[in-house]
This record gives C-alpha cells, structure tokens and sequence, in this order.
C-alpha cells in the first residue's frame, strides 16, 4: 500500500475542504486545508490595526505558530495557542485573504511548511496552486469547479452551520472577487494543473464527487 499525496485545487467555494476532508477520512489519509493557513495569517494581521501593505504583513510571520489538528468535523487551526477556526471564517477575513495571500513572505512561509507536512504522503492537501506549485509530482491532482451561484449557497450554508450569517449577494462578490485575484496574482496563481482531473460538481451530491475521487485514488494505490 502506497502513501500518495492527492492535491484538490479549484476556485472558491468549489467544495473542496469538504471533499478532501471526507476522502481523506475515507482512505485514513491526513486532510490539509491550505487556506486556512491563509486566513490565519490574514488574521494576524488584521489583529495589528495596520494598513494592508507587504511590510505589515511579512512582520506578522516572524512569530506565527500554526498548528493543524484534525477535528471530528473539519480542521480545527491554532494559531499561537488559539484556537481560531470559526473566527478566519469571517467575511472579513475572506475580503483581505487574497491580497495577503499573494504577499511572495507569506506564499513562500506557507508553501514551505505545506511541503513538510505533506512530505511522507498520506495526505489530501486542498487549495490552489497544490497540484501546480506545492506538490507537482502529487500522484493525483483534481481540480474542482462549480457555477459560482452554487458556490454561493454552498458557503451561506457552511457559515450558517457555524452560526454565521451572509448574504447570497455578498458572497456572489466575495468568492467572483477572490476567484479573478487569486488567478491573477504574480506568484503561483490559481490554476488547473495539466495533469489535473477537471470535475465540476454544480450538479453533483459531496458524496457523487468524493466517490469519484476515492476510485480514482484506489485505481492508484492499487496499482
Ligand atoms: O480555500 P479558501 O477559500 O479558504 O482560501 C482562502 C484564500 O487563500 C484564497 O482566496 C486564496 C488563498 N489560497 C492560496 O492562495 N493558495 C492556497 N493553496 C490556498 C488558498
């Protein structure tokens, strides 16, 4: 039995915290949510009062301690002996991610912990550059999308779940917003691997589009 790295890349809100969460748990993998490590730093910084500028947020590294557990029902981040996994959930925190997370500090600080934590395999990393910049040799690389009104839904019924709430509206600007920077940034932008398997699942169940997934992974590990 070989411990593969699988890497779910895609735009926001595609489902791709659920999906590797669930094929992770299914395969006894270790599920990676890279862009929660985004927003921890995204919230450090908010945290300083401190305009939005490269200088302000590279300072916030020098002393940054993530830790990622795995919770029954989704990763669980401590940050400097926090536990923040509800607050970089915030609409906030989702309206400065993408330009904190293009800062070339904390892409390089970030992607370099992601490779460690993921250099024995085992793991199913999700973000947006995993399968394209962190782990390009990744046995398997999916990419996932879905029509952004569903994407919408998705997240009002995700942060409803956590006791939050947002508009459609809202989150249709927020997630169109993210989608165009993250793919336009200058260092490792959103992209779909060449090698990546597209899957859209607008019209798919978690369950139809984490089926697809495990088989494809099994294919690989039994081979
Ligand atoms: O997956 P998410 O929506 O929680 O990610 C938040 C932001 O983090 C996303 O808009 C861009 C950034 N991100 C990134 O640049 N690279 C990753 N591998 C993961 C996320």
């Amino acid at each position: 039995m070989i411990n593969i790295i699988i890497a779910i890349d895609g735009f926001a809100g595609s489902g791709k915290s659920t999906t590797a969460r669930l094929v992770a748990n299914s395969l006894n993998y270790i599920y990676i949510d890279t862009g929660a490590m985004y927003r921890a730093v995204t919230l450090k910084w908010l945290r300083t009062e401190t305009p939005l500028a490269e200088e302000n947020v590279c300072k916030v590294l020098s002393d940054l301690d993530l830790e990622l557990h795995q919770g029954a029902t989704g990763q669980i981040v401590v940050m400097n002996g926090e536990d923040v996994s509800s607050q970089i959930r915030t609409l906030e925190v989702s309206n400065f991610v993408s330009p904190v997370s293009a800062y070339g500090c904390v892409r390089e600080k970030m992607v370099e912990q992601q490779r460690q934590l993921g250099k024995e395999g085992g793991v199913v990393m999700d973000g947006r550059d995993i399968g394209s910049f962190v782990f390009p040799n990744a046995e398997l690389k999916i990419f996932l999308t879905a029509s952004v009104e569903e994407r919408a839904k998705r997240r009002v019924r995700e942060l409803e779940q956590k006791g939050m709430n947002e508009s459609i509206e809202s989150l249709i600007k927020n997630i169109t917003e993210r989608d165009y920077f993250d793919s336009h940034r200058e260092i490792s932008p959103l992209t779909k691997a060449s090698d990546a398997i597209e899957i859209d699942t607008t019209f798919l169940t978690i369950t139809q589009q984490c089926d697809k997934i495990i088989e494809l992974a099994q294919n690989i590990i039994g081979e």
